[in-house]
């Protein structure tokens, strides 16, 4: 079973970005923790980090012909606002866990609203490295 996992944009800069918000783990540390726990899971994972919309909107598109069972994903900043990705997420129709490092609803406002939740089969938001976790356990259990 695949699994994908995507990392939106300014999350390449994890470890130097924001450290009070974000914390220390680097992306590439993040995702060996991701390996890690698939390896567990008995999972394959892809895992990518897409800055541009539409390559994210792309992505998720195809992501059912390349054979992914579901989806973990952090919008990072399109979270707020991408209609278009949430549309992909609504059209691809396999699970798909929304993962945030941070607790988006106890930041700014603008920051309360996640248009992609909805068409998510579920968000896991405020628990740093562990959201991935929890996000990546929640989509294997979801392929069930
Ligand atoms: C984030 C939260 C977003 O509001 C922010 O734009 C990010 C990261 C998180 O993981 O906490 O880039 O998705």
């Amino acid at each position: 079973m695949k699994i994908l996992v995507i990392h939106g944009p300014n999350l390449d800069l994890l470890g130097e970005r924001e450290v009070s918000i974000y914390g220390k783990l680097t992306l590439d540390q993040i995702n060996v923790e991701i390996n890690n726990l698939a390896k567990e899971l008995n999972v394959e994972t892809e895992i990518v980090q897409l800055s541009g919309e539409g390559e994210i909107v792309k992505k998720i598109g195809s992501s059912k012909k390349e054979g992914f069972s579901a989806i973990v994903i952090n919008p990072a900043g399109y979270t707020h606002y991408s209609v278009a990705i949430r549309d992909a997420v609504a059209a691809v129709s396999i699970p798909t866990v929304e993962v945030h490092l941070s607790n988006i609803y106890a930041r700014e406002e603008f920051r309360h609203t996640s248009v992609i939740a909805g068409a998510a089969t579920g968000q896991v938001s405020g628990f740093g490295l562990n959201s991935y976790l929890l996000g990546l356990k929640a989509a294997v259990e979801l392929t069930k």
